[in-house]
């Protein structure tokens, strides 16, 4: 089976490509450089070029408190750039997985997010994958998988943040937004599955067991890595943001990952190696 990849060299797709060629999948690494998924052309121009079987889409505007300033941009990539490849996909009969955010999700629900919830998004990012997702359900053969929280070994994120931070005399990390932390091994693997086992179309949530605070994640990052540090913790309103955050995006993920904790242990004792 032909896999195409989009956003091969960000922080995800580095981790899923080896794990679906580990599985035996003929894989097609995209970027921005070899596929811009803003033009149509080259979208098309690719796809046929390559026949696969699916697309996994990972390619993303993913700076959150910039797209509240370059709005344009966060939708011309994430809604049109979804909707060109969703649009070949469709016309190919080729299945499409996008991968998409708890970010969809106003944060006003208590309890844990399902697939069916409805979304509103409260800020320019998830208001932008959300278009996306409605780009992709036009297909006859999709998946959306909203996934939250994400760190990997290959970009930047609150783990790698945290850590650099470690020298400073106080550091500051609120505690009044809940979500679950998802290594991006994890996420590539529960995909993976996805395919080998050919799961029902639909929306799917996938992230860490678990769910935690901001706070305590950070507490835990250094706990596990023995590290000292001066940790506070604020409030939102307190550690202002360009872009609004939901205060519960956690969701249900039906045991598709291992808890949160026992993810973050072993990511970072992979890093020590
Ligand atoms: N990170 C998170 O916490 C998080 C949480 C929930 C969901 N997600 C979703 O998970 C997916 C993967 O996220 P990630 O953290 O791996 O993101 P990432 O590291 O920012 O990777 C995204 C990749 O897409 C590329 N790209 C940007 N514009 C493009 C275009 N016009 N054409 C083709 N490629 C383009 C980027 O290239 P440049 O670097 O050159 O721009 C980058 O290589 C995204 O769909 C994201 O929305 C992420």
């Amino acid at each position: 089976m032909k896999i195409l990849v989009t956003g091969a060299k960000g922080m995800l797709g580095q981790d899923l490509c080896p794990i679906l060629e580990d599985s035996g999948f003929d894989v097609i690494e995209t970027d921005i450089d070899s596929m811009d998924i803003t033009d149509i052309k080259s979208v098309e121009n690719t796809i046929k070029q390559n026949n696969p079987d699916c697309i996994i889409h990972c390619a993303a505007y993913t700076n959150v408190d910039k797209a509240e300033e370059e709005q344009e941009i966060a939708f011309k990539i994430n809604a049109k750039g979804t909707k060109n490849i969703a649009e070949i996909s469709k016309k190919l009969n080729i299945t499409v997985i996008y991968i998409s955010t708890d970010y969809v999700f106003d944060g006003k629900k208590e309890g844990n997010y399902i697939p069916s919830d409805k979304p509103n998004p409260i800020n320019i990012y998830g208001k932008s994958k959300l278009d996306g997702e409605k780009e992709i359900e036009k297909c006859e053969k999709y998946y959306v998988i909203r996934t939250s929280w994400l760190y990997g070994h290959h970009g930047k994120n609150f783990v790698e943040t945290m850590l650099s931070l470690k020298d400073k005399e106080e550091i500051k990390v609120v505690d009044d937004q809940r979500g679950c932390p998802t290594w991006t091994v994890e996420l590539s693997n529960a995909i993976n599955n996805i395919i080998e086992n050919e799961l029902p179309y639909g929306i799917y949530h996938i992230c860490g067991s678990g769910n935690t605070t901001w706070y305590d994640f950070a507490k835990k990052i250094f706990e596990l890595s023995n590290l000292k540090v001066n940790l506070k913790p604020c409030s939102s309103n307190e550690y202002k943001t360009k872009a609004k955050r939901p205060a519960n995006s956690t969701m249900e993920n039906n045991k598709s990952c291992r808890s949160w904790e026992s993810a973050l242990k072993e990511y970072l004792e992979l890093r020590c190696e």
